[in-house]
């Protein structure tokens, strides 16, 4: 996505010196679809060449906005798609009084595709005080260069090396004839007579909002060393044939509502500082809109024998008409047409699972320091739905469960007040794009009406001499909780059995004559498992699964080698603790780098088989750290200018540039194969023997 102040600064200059109302308004957009499609040129059919459709975040306007996509042509003939770094789409109020709403229905194009020079010819509409322009002014580019900021440039650059990609900027007509939602010749409408400012034509009176799309092409992530050339997908090596496309999708409503009172005064690009529109924004609309299944048949990534189409590289300067190659279309997935989200309601909101039913309870603070739902847990990128959450905690004998962050579920037996407003819970469910899952740091809590009220009495305790573990009565929920001794961080979950040929955890071991619950507590904490407990007096055990069953309380009942007023098990039997402080690993879905003289981020692949011996999957560099995490393997390889890195056996790292070449995904998610945590942090995954923990460098 843009730097905000590059943007900026661009506003600045196309205002500089003009009578302008500039206040405006600034939305991101996601990519819901590639390939050859054109809704306004060939609705319901191929298009020429392949577009990209974008649509924001901003739920209330379900317009389309879409440009054509980029190729590179490598020296071998063959062509290689340009990764997309996104469109940001700018309604400004420009031109002279004040805008009037884009009605229902309407859509325009702006530019020309098959134009291959800068006509200089065809001019706007002007006057003595309003200068007209040349038309082709409404298409430019910028070849982003932090170090070294370049002119903006009507056509391509005359070179393509920007170390920041591309921009390609396209401005739209704003002035109507206020009758004709569409002309196919785009006589309906007109350039402001300064393109981007000034006054409409007689012929087209009505002002619209004046839109302005800013489009990223990150040609900094192709391999040019081949000598190839970049083009649009239609073929055009210049730039000259290049536009934008619009239709109109918006709640006539809210937009009015916004043209109204954010393009007039007080609009500063700002969602938030236009209240119709942020109360309408998805701020995850990122990852809750994903983008759609191609609807044309054809390969239009990788690398290609052929641009799709028939689409031929032309450098002109003759136009070159486009014409239309067949290919088959997909049926489109209608299944998720016409439903919406639905924010649940406290108390009110149930849902069934399995034979029972859980009521929402609301949007929940959490964090990895401090986790609102201490007990069970897992992560799942693809099928997390409220109710695969409440089936694994009910399983596990819990009567409270919490989504969060579209993909975690956390299981627990209480749950104070909610804390956090419900808009914080907002990133739909990984598995069910129609509820929602929390959001980063956010649960969404539910609680399981028939566990809830199940509450027993049961009579049970380590029966000791020492002071504290005398028999009780322990009050607790159909999921056991147990009242027994106490250490500061840890809930005491039972007496269990345990044997020395097999052992019940197996993650760590110490053996000490002054072992206490306090110590063993310490280093299971200190090193992030999940459960310990302490056995024959004086041996702590730590681990992440319980390999044994629960056995009778009496079995428990040695005084601690450090301290005769605390239990340390029995003779194959174990004190057994939860960590309250235990921290889920997670894989970072993106992470942020730096080297000395640049900035990445880089997004997480997944978990890929990879073995010695056999040839590696990222093979271009190397090395082992005893404190790995997965960020110092992210900086080193992004130092060493590597797109793909890879962590494995908790403290190896593996950089490369060409992608997976060997590994075979096991799991897009969870802890699945990549089992290890990072040796210097055990909240990260690290991969684990011959699995490799991949992460690649985002598109901008
Ligand atoms: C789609 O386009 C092809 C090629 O231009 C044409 O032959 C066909 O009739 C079109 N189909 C529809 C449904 O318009
Ligand atoms: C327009 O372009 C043509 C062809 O490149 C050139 O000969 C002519 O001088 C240009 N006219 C202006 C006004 O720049
Ligand atoms: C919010 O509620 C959870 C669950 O009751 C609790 O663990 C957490 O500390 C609370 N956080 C804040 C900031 O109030
Ligand atoms: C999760 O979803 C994937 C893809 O939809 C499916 O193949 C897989 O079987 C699902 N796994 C479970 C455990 O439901
Ligand atoms: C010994 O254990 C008891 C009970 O947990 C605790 O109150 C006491 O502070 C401990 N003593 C020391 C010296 O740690």
């Amino acid at each position: 996505m843009a730097t905000i102040s590059l943007s900026m600064t661009r506003l600045l200059t196309l205002v500089a010196g003009f009578r302008v109302v500039d206040a405006f308004w600034r939305m991101d957009c996601g990519v819901i679809q590639l390939g050859r499609v054109d809704p306004i040129i060939t609705p319901g059919n191929v298009s020429g060449h392949v577009h990209i459709v974008a649509g924001p975040n901003i739920q209330a306007d379900k317009s389309a906005y879409w440009t054509p996509y980029m190729y590179y042509k490598r020296a071998d003939g063959t062509f290689v798609n340009v990764p997309q770094g996104g469109l940001i789409v700018y309604y400004l109020g420009r031109g002279q009084g004040k805008a009037t709403s884009f009605p229902p229905g309407f859509q325009m194009v702006s530019g020309n595709p098959s134009l291959r020079a800068y006509d200089n010819s065809t001019m706007t509409y002007g006057d003595v005080n309003n200068p007209s322009r040349p038309v082709a002014d409404r298409a430019s580019f910028n070849c982003i260069n932090y170090a070294t900021p370049a002119p903006e440039t009507p056509g391509f650059p005359t070179i393509m090396d920007c170390p920041q990609g591309l921009r390609a900027q396209i401005q739209f007509q704003s002035c109507w004839d206020g009758v004709n939602l569409y002309k196919s010749d785009q006589s309906h409408v007109a350039y402001l007579s300064q393109v981007d400012n000034g006054i409409c034509p007689p012929t087209h009176p009505v002002l619209l909002p004046h839109l302005f799309y800013e489009v990223y092409y990150s040609i900094d992530q192709v391999d040019t060393s081949d000598g190839g050339k970049f083009m649009l997908a239609n073929g055009d090596m210049t730039g000259y044939s290049y536009h934008g496309d619009f239709m109109n999708g918006w709640d006539p409503a809210v937009q009015a509502d916004a043209v109204q009172n954010c393009l007039a005064s007080t609009g500063s690009g700002t969602i938030d500082d236009c209240p119709v529109l942020k109360d309408s924004n998805d701020p995850q609309s990122g990852s809750n809109c994903p983008q759609q299944p191609a609807l044309v048949d054809e390969q239009t990534t990788g690398i290609l024998s052929a641009l799709p189409g028939c689409n031929t590289p032309s450098a002109g300067p003759a136009p070159a008409p486009g014409k239309v190659c067949p290919a088959k279309l997909v049926a489109p997935n209608t299944a998720m047409d016409g439903q919406t989200r639905q924010v649940p309601t406290p108390g009110k909101t149930i849902v069934a699972f399995g034979s029972d039913s859980a009521t929402y309870k609301g949007c929940y603070v959490d964090s990895t320091g401090a986790r609102a739902l201490v007990g069970a847990s897992y992560a799942d990128a693809n099928n997390m739905t409220t109710q695969t959450c409440g089936t694994f905690c009910q399983s596990k004998g819990f009567s409270v469960f919490g989504t969060e962050y579209a993909g975690e579920c956390y299981c627990g037996n209480t749950i104070a007040t909610a804390n956090a407003t419900q808009s914080e819970c907002s990133m739909a469910c990984k598995g069910d794009l129609f509820s929602y899952c929390g959001g980063p740091d956010r649960l969404s809590v539910w609680t399981i009406s028939s566990a809830a009220s199940s509450t027993t009495s049961i009579s049970s305790a380590p029966s000791t001499t020492s002071s504290k573990q005398t028999t009780s009565t322990l009050t607790t929920t159909s999921a056991t909780t147990v009242v027994g001794p106490t250490v500061s961080g840890a809930d005491y979950l039972g007496c269990y059995s345990d044997t020395v040929s097999s052992r019940t955890l197996t993650g760590y071991y110490s053996n000490s004559g002054s072992q206490t619950l306090d110590t063993c507590a310490a280093a299971a904490i200190a090193n992030n498992y999940r459960y310990f407990g302490v056995e024959y007096g004086s041996e702590c055990f730590a681990g992440n699964t319980i390999a044994s069953s629960a056995r009778s309380g009496s079995s428990c009942s040695m005084k601690c080698g450090g301290n005769s007023s605390q239990i340390c098990g029995g003779s194959n039997a174990i004190s057994m603790f939860q960590n309250k402080a235990f921290i889920v690993a997670s894989n970072k879905q993106l992470i942020s780098v730096k080297s000395t003289s640049a900035a990445a981020s880089y997004n997480y692949v997944g978990c890929y088989t990879d073995a010695a011996g056999t040839k590696r999957t990222l093979t271009e560099y190397s090395f082992t750290d005893g404190s790995m995490t997965v960020e110092m393997c992210l900086t080193a390889c992004f130092s060493r200018g590597f797109s793909w890195a890879g962590t494995e056996y908790a403290n190896e790292c593996y950089c490369g540039s060409g992608g997976i070449s060997n590994g075979a995904i096991v799991a897009s998610g969870g802890d699945g194969d990549c089992s290890m945590r990072c040796a210097g942090d055990r909240t990260e995954w690290c991969g684990a023997g011959s699995r490799i923990t991949v992460y690649k460098k985002t598109a901008t």
